[in-house]
């Protein structure tokens, strides 16, 4: 099926064909682009683009030329300056293909787009009166005839011309000329002297304001640092800019990488369908990821900036460089990106805490896509539509592989092999064997598991048995691993599995203990299971001993240890590694709630567990940040994927249960953090004093599920008092939670400050779709009617909608089928225009099978309303049709 485009843009349709892409199917490409020129002359409604593509063949055969393009009207084709016969080529809505070509030539082609009328946000679009471009991954077709496949490494000289009331002109690499025209116009041309795929081609033009600072390599090179965001906003970027030098200072220190050209720039921009884009020396970004002062952004937005400017950074090797060979490649930039960002991210907010909001975030999006009927391996073999393949597998189980890799060969070898491969690979694109090669030589070692680990989907399950032997003072450890079958993909090999571990004595005191292959006693060691069951011993064990495994989940996998229950109260008031601390309290917590689920409440355990976390919350030793993590019970979504079917009413009681018992229970003790941890002095985004924060905003949370009088005045006085936003939106969702009329006119009084500011009404909108109000779902469509609603800019959309469907659980999955229904008609609506957008909505109702047969069958029925709807996008029905698939 094709997208549908706009009217304007539209080429002729020809019947809807469901393509699939085939890694087996890759070939290389016929020709090769040494040069690309780019010509645009910009007008929002008819923007003129001539490209002249300097082409050679790559090796023999007389194929002809074949180029993709979409919605382009076609004025014109040359080829070595010769205006091209009709009965040359072939013009379908997808392609061009021109006959007898030369083994190398010129090839000219002129193309109007529409940018106004472009709201799928792909090619070149307009925003707020400005132009930008999306090209990943196959949006460059939008703007011009191209071969347009990561494979295809070109230099890019364009030159840009527009009405001087687009004061700035950009695109990638080095400005080389500009001048000004006739008729109060003027020009750019740009140079970029890296050969790059075309999908990280960029232009902007526009009225924009400009943070100009710089940064000086390693090497002493002067490398100016340029943000433009919408006028007025410049000094809103001074926190992205801090990130951004950090994460060039710590791509160096860690990873050997300069940045390499004279100019780096990021735009900000409000519609954007993802987060951010790492384009040439010319990263464009969502504005929410770019823009933060201290009255509007949250700790939340500060802390995922510095990621994401770090992360799109990043690129700049991993990914730009050294590109992907193909889209199945994808996670050899993404994984891999991610797991540096996240190791940024490890260094400059505390190890732990970013491995907890990690691995939270996995287990959240990835272990359920693993499970379910898009499961597919981080790197797949097959698609419909490869924007549907910007997965959390392709992303975070990537990163979680290549973070295996390095626990499994050491971080010293794992940097000669990034060297090695930087060295080997600089200027090609590569795949995942490619990669991978590079560990294998430089360690000799057979790598040939970690590539299974990219090449098989579903998570393995892990188990531990262990074994005391009191008069050997040995432990065994008998270990199994299995991978359940998913879609296409019955028998699994066992994967090399990294076990990092410690042990404790009943007190909790670290025993030291000799590892095979270890000369000196240690507390801690990594044991590798590798078949699919191995035995494991270790000696020296003075007592019996609790276990701590997998501890800073060591490897994406779901684990069970045959052990007591109780030892999990040891681990959570001792462990010294903090994400097993963590884990253990999360785990109590979780099977305590899904007791109450089944209507089989275990209140010694309750009390028990509540005390416990009492005496964490006492510990002087541990930071904030991490008791916030503590305090925060596994939320409904987690409570629904441990135990299928869920009933997420029940879930929402149950929860709802053990926070009161908390507050009963822990008042004094809550009510004193909450007192004392109020903010003192001006504020800082630093992790220390958001882990503040976030701990007297939990707290409070906790407080409200007792919700007094005492409990509302006190949300209403912590609400009042907010100096910062994240303060001000815990107030808020804490006023939420007791309703009334104390909440009604927060929000509105909320809405009258805020309304000059996008980014806040995008928070205004999302907290309240969050609301456990019974009536939420009228308010979220009265909402959709509110002036400031507007479906076609994605962060208000998503505001709105994916948080309703994503983060309100026990209102969405409404008995009734209200809530499916909200959002399918919202998906239809949205995919008129924006498939990209409209498709990733579908995963809340993807998730059928996760479900009690009666809220199964209505998820099933708006999939199968959805699916038979007319004109439905390709993304849209490859994601509705794979859900629905027995
Ligand atoms: N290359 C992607 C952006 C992208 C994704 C463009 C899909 C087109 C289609 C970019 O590097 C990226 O991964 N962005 C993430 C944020 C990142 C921090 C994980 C995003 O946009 O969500
Ligand atoms: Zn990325």
């Amino acid at each position: 099926m094709t997208e549908m485009i706009p009217a304007s843009q539209s080429a002729p349709q020809s019947a809807p064909v469901a393509t699939g892409v085939r890694l087996a199917d890759y070939r290389p490409p016929a020709f090769l682009v040494d040069e690309v020129h780019l010509d645009f002359r910009l007008a929002p409604a008819s923007t003129r683009v001539t490209a002249r593509l300097a082409l050679r063949r790559n090796g023999g055969g007389d194929a002809p030329l074949v180029l993709s393009g979409r919605g382009l009207k076609p004025v014109g084709f040359a080829i070595d300056g010769m205006p091209l016969a009709e009965d040359r080529y072939t013009v379908t809505d997808e392609d061009l293909t021109v006959r007898d070509v030369p083994n190398s030539f010129t090839f000219e082609s002129e193309v109007e787009i529409d940018p106004d009328g472009n709201r799928a946000l792909e090619g070149l679009y307009t925003s707020g009166g400005r132009f930008y471009t999306q090209c990943e991954a196959e949006g460059f077709r939008r703007i011009t005839w191209f071969p347009d496949r990561p494979d295809v490494l070109a230099r890019y000289t364009v030159r840009i011309e527009a009405e001087k009331a687009y004061p700035r002109l950009l695109s990638n690499g080095n400005l080389i000329e500009q001048g000004e025209l006739a008729g109060e116009r003027h020009y750019a041309v740009w140079q970029d002297p890296f050969p790059k795929p075309c999908y990280l081609f960029a232009l902007v033009a526009g009225n924009l304001d400009l943070l100009e600072d710089s940064f000086v390599t390693a090497s002493g090179r002067e490398v100016a640092l340029r943000l433009f965001v919408d006028p007025g906003q410049a000094p809103r970027v001074a926190y992205a800019m801090d990130s951004l030098k950090r994460a060039m200072r710590w791509d160096e220190a860690n990873y050997g990488r300069e940045y390499d050209l004279d100019l780096f720039m990021i735009v900000a921009v409000r519609d954007f369908n993802m987060g951010a884009m790492e384009n040439k020396g010319l990263n464009i970004f969502n504005s929410s990821l770019l823009i933060a002062d201290p009255e509007t952004a949250t700790d939340l937005d500060y802390e995922r900036i510095e990621s994401v400017v770090a992360h799109e950074y990043f690129h700049n090797w991993t990914g730009n460089r050294i590109t992907c060979r193909d889209w199945f490649q994808l996670c050899v930039k993404e994984g891999l990106t991610v797991f540096r960002d996240q190791s940024f991210s490890a260094d400059m907010r505390g190890e732990a805490v970013q491995r907890i909001k990690d691995v939270r975030a996995l287990r959240a999006r990835q272990f359920p896509e693993d499970a379910g009927p898009l499961a597919h391996p981080a790197r797949p073999d097959h698609y419909q539509k490869i924007d549907n393949f910007y997965t959390a597998t392709v992303y975070e189980k990537g990163a979680e592989i290549v973070r295996l890799l390095r626990t499994l060969i050491g971080p010293e070898d794992y940097r000669s092999g990034m060297d090695l491969y930087f060295q080997r690979f600089d200027g090609q694109a590569v795949t995942v064997e490619d990669f991978v090669s590079c560990f294998a030589d430089v360690t000799g070692s057979d790598l040939s598991g970690v590539l299974s680990w990219y090449l098989q989907a579903g998570t393995p399950e892990v188990s531990v048995t262990p074994r005391y032997d009191a008069a050997a003072k040995t432990l065994s450890l008998d270990l199994r691993q299995s991978v359940p079958p998913t879609r296409g993909m019955g028998d699994k090999v066992p994967l090399p599995v990294p076990l990092r571990l410690g042990l404790l004595d009943a007190e909790g005191r670290q025993q030291s203990f000799l590892a095979p292959g270890a000369d000196e006693p240690e507390s801690e060691a990594v044991v590798t299971l590798r078949g699919a069951t191995d035995t494991i011993t270790l000696t020296g064990v003075a007592e019996a001993p609790v276990l701590s495994t997998l501890r800073g989940f060591s490897a994406p996998v779901s684990l069970t240890v045959t052990e007591p229950g109780e030892n999990r109260f040891i681990r959570l008031a001792h462990d010294p590694d903090l994400f097993n601390r963590w884990e253990a309290g999360q785990s109590l917590a979780r099977d305590l709630m899904l007791a109450r689920v089944k209507g089989e409440p275990d209140r010694t355990g309750e009390r028990r567990f509540v005390d416990a976390l009492g005496r964490a919350m006492a510990d002087q030793s541990s930071e904030p940040a991490f008791k916030a993590l503590l305090l925060a019970l596994p939320s409904e979504q987690d409570l629904a994927l441990a135990a299928p079917p869920a009933d997420p009413a029940a879930i929402h009681e149950a929860r709802d249960n053990l926070r009161q018992l908390a507050a009963e229970v822990l008042r004094g003790q809550l009510e004193a953090l909450h007192d004392g941890l109020v903010a003192l002095g001006s504020f800082s985004p630093d992790a220390e004093s958001a882990g503040r924060r976030a701990l007297r905003n939990a707290a409070l949370d906790i407080l409200m599920a007792a919700g007094t009088p005492s409990d509302i005045a006190r949300a209403k006085a912590h609400a009042d008092g907010a100096s910062d936003m994240t303060t001000a939106l815990g107030g808020l969702s804490a006023l939420m939670q007791a309703g009334g009329a104390a909440y009604d006119s927060a929000v509105a009084a909320f809405y009258t400050r805020w309304r000059d500011e996008p980014l806040v009404i995008d928070k205004w909108f999302a907290l309240q779709a969050r609301s456990p109000a019974p009536d939420v779902l009228d308010r979220v469509k009265a909402l959709t009617e509110h002036p400031a609603f507007d479906a076609k800019t994605p962060n208000r959309f998503r505001a709105l909608v994916s948080t309703f469907a994503q983060m309100n659980p026990a209102r969405f999955h409404d008995p009734s089928g209200a809530g499916y229904r909200f959002l399918a008609d919202q998906i239809l609506a949205v995919d008129q225009f924006n498939p990209q957008v409209a498709a990733r909505q579908l995963e809340p109702l993807g998730g059928w099978r996760r479900y009690k047969p009666e809220l199964a069958a209505l998820m099933k029925a708006e999939l199968a309303r959805i699916l038979a709807s007319p004109g439905l996008s390709a993304n849209v029905a490859e994601l509705a049709a794979k859900a629905l698939a027995e």
